[in-house]
């Protein structure tokens, strides 16, 4: 029924893609994406192109946000914002042809005031399709035959909606897909993502696909993306936060096939240490631990019990500590007992 998705000369099957979510979508949490499957694209967090030309160049290192990029297996597609053509040039030169990344994609939806409002980058260029098709022009031709996308939202404000002129601009000047987060800049992630205003963008765009996001948190919301909008692929972001599992489950529901159910809280339970393990081999075992709260936060969400294991993972200050609350609230074996665990047991 969904066909797999061609962005430039590669194919992305399932059409299914990993947002980019910044402080989440670090080498440990893609490392653990990959496992579960299911996802045919993932992203790097957004990085300042500035920042790593002006900043993590002088120190000859790459920047944080590029940590494992080099050896991690593909397709992976990297995110960089800034406003100036010559220098996300230079920046996607480098991605391209020295991190040999699948792709290099650009961000022109990011809302927040640093990057918005302070460095007139991210969302505030959507005002500019003009200065957008500069970007995605001058990134295109420098990352050659590494093929250059683009991630906006449907505009500036609900007054400003003009992501069909965005859409002609990035087509225009040779990006070769176009994500579209169904919100405005000043929306923020409040309401609802508007999937019949990311549809209307579809007969604008003649050769490159269209990626409809926002809200997309079960399988079935996958499947009825496809069926209802007309859109090439799907991009999910904070539902993979609580459910990293969520892709395989949304392929085997495009496909037609049975569901796989969630894995058991013992198997959750390996991919919490998991997920730690990487972290901490990255950011170390201090900032690891601390980083660590926040995914186990999120993984929680939704489960009988999550505000007690949350309370606790989130002061969580040693990996031994963190192994004694994952044993408890994730047993290896899964039976009903007094055991904090079973309040997880649905
Ligand atoms: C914590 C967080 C960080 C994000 N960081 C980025 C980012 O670096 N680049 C980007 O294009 N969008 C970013 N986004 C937006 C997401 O990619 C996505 O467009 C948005 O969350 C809507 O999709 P969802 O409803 O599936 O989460 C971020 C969102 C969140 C919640």
């Amino acid at each position: 029924m969904v066909r797999p998705l061609k962005i430039g000369s590669l194919v992305i099957d399932p059409p299914i893609l990993l947002a980019p979510m910044a402080g989440f979508t670090n080498y440990a949490f893609r490392q653990v994406v990959r496992r579960y499957g299911g996802v045919g694209l993932l992203a790097t967090e957004m990085f300042s192109a500035r920042g790593f030309l002006e900043i993590d160049s002088r120190y000859d290192r790459p920047p944080e946000r590029l940590w494992g990029v080099l050896d991690e297996p593909r397709p992976l597609a990297t995110q960089i914002w800034d406003n100036n053509p010559a220098l996300m040039a230079e920046v996607g030169r480098q991605l391209a042809h020295e991190f040999h990344v699948s792709i290099v994609d650009i961000n022109f939806g990011c809302p927040v005031t640093d990057v918005a409002e302070k460095a007139h980058s991210g969302s505030y260029l959507l005002r500019y399709p003009d200065r957008i098709a500069q970007i995605v022009a001058a990134v295109a031709n420098a990352c050659s035959p590494t093929p250059v996308t683009a991630k906006i939202r449907l505009g500036a404000c609900h007054d400003t909606i003009n992501a069909c002129d965005v859409a002609q601009a990035v087509e225009g000047a040779g990006g070769a897909a176009l994500t579209v987060h169904g919100r405005t800049a000043a929306d923020m992630l409040r309401g609802s993502a508007d999937w019949e205003e990311i549809s209307r963008i579809k007969p604008y765009l003649h050769r490159i696909p269209l990626i409809g996001n926002g809200d997309i948190s079960t399988p079935q919301t996958v499947v009825e993306a496809f069926q209802r909008y007309d859109i090439d692929g799907v991009m999910i972001g904070r539902a993979a936060l609580n459910r990293p599992w969520l892709f395989r489950q949304a392929q085997a529901a495009l496909c037609g096939e049975p569901i796989p159910p969630d894995p058991s809280l013992a198997e959750q339970r390996e991919m919490l240490i998991e997920h730690f393990r990487l972290l901490t081999e990255q950011f170390g075992q201090q900032q690891g631990t601390v980083l660590m709260r926040k995914f186990a936060c999120c993984y929680a969400n939704g489960r009988p019990g999550a505000r007690a294991f949350r309370a606790k993972v989130s002061k969580v200050a040693s990996a031994q500590e963190f192994y004694s609350i994952v044993e408890d609230y994730f047993p290896r074996k899964e039976s009903v007992t007094e055991s904090p665990a079973s309040v997880f047991i649905v």
